[in-house]
């Protein structure tokens, strides 16, 4: 942070952040391995918050490239700012938890661009798909349900800020294949499949990394708890079933994933 007058005016923009019940986790009967775990969580939930952050303001440059339309790119000019806030609500839990852990990553690579050749709008379509399309849309009823195992003030604030934000990024994507079909020939659609393809697998690699993570021992009460494993895994399945690979099919992209069961 700069501090000072930029500070005041970014608290202006979202004065709700101040208003949460910073301080007030207590986690003195908090086992040791639970609070690196929580520490750990919420460091990782920051940069991903962040690297939301590059790909959302990516998609809006190729968006206006694109000459999307100008009330859709206003509606989407709010992520940026967004996530940035989701980035300090995640990294001050961190430091509720006892402190950041360290992340390492190549700032270079945070992100995959489009990689279409060709026109804008096509390469904006890409970014949609797998930013929003089944990123972003698959991320609010994760986040809904984190939101709604957590019992403290504080980690409902936080997960009850992000969601609302949210609400409005996981209809982003298919607002914009709406507008966008009649531009999108049979060619374009199987490309944007692929492109879906190469986003769920990545989201399936996840799932199967938190599978092989030792079990989350859940504990009713406990300041920091979220959801376990299991009911998050359930969930995350349902979610990708319902929010991401219908609503591509049912605008004809041809997505060819089938996620396992939980
Ligand atoms: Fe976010
Ligand atoms: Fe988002």
């Amino acid at each position: 942070m700069l501090g000072g007058a930029v500070e005041k005016r970014y608290r202006r923009m979202r004065p709700e952040v101040e208003t949460f019940p910073w301080g007030t986790l207590d986690l003195s009967g908090v086992p040791a391995d639970e609070l690196v775990r929580a520490r750990l969580a919420w460091t990782s939930a920051a940069y991903q918050e962040h690297r939301t952050g590059v790909d959302v303001t990516e998609a809006l440059r190729l968006l206006m490239q694109a000459q999307a339309p100008l009330d859709l790119i206003a509606l989407g000019s709010r992520f940026p700012l967004d996530e940035t806030v989701h980035v300090e609500l995640c990294a001050r839990m961190a430091m509720e938890a006892g402190g950041g852990t360290e992340i390492l990553y190549d700032p270079t690579r945070m992100i995959l661009g489009a990689t279409f050749e060709g026109r804008p709008l096509l390469q904006a379509a890409e970014l949609m798909v797998r930013f929003f399309c089944v990123g972003e849309a698959l991320s609010i009823p994760l986040l809904r349900g984190t939101w709604k195992a957590a019992r403290h003030p504080l980690p409902r604030a936080v997960l009850g800020r992000i969601v609302k934000d949210e609400a409005a990024h996981g209809t982003f994507g298919y607002i914009f294949l709406d507008w966008a079909e009649a531009q999108l020939d049979r060619r374009d659609r199987v490309l944007l499949g692929q492109a879906a393809d190469l986003a769920i697998d990545a989201v399936i690699s996840q799932w199967d990394e938190i599978r092989r993570r030792p079990k989350a021992e859940w504990q009713e009460g406990n300041a920091l708890a979220w959801m376990s494993t299991d009911a998050y895994l359930e969930l995350a399945v349902r979610s990708m079933n319902e929010n991401v690979l219908q609503p591509l099919r049912d605008r004809d992209v041809p997505v060819s994933r089938f996620p396992n069961g939980a």
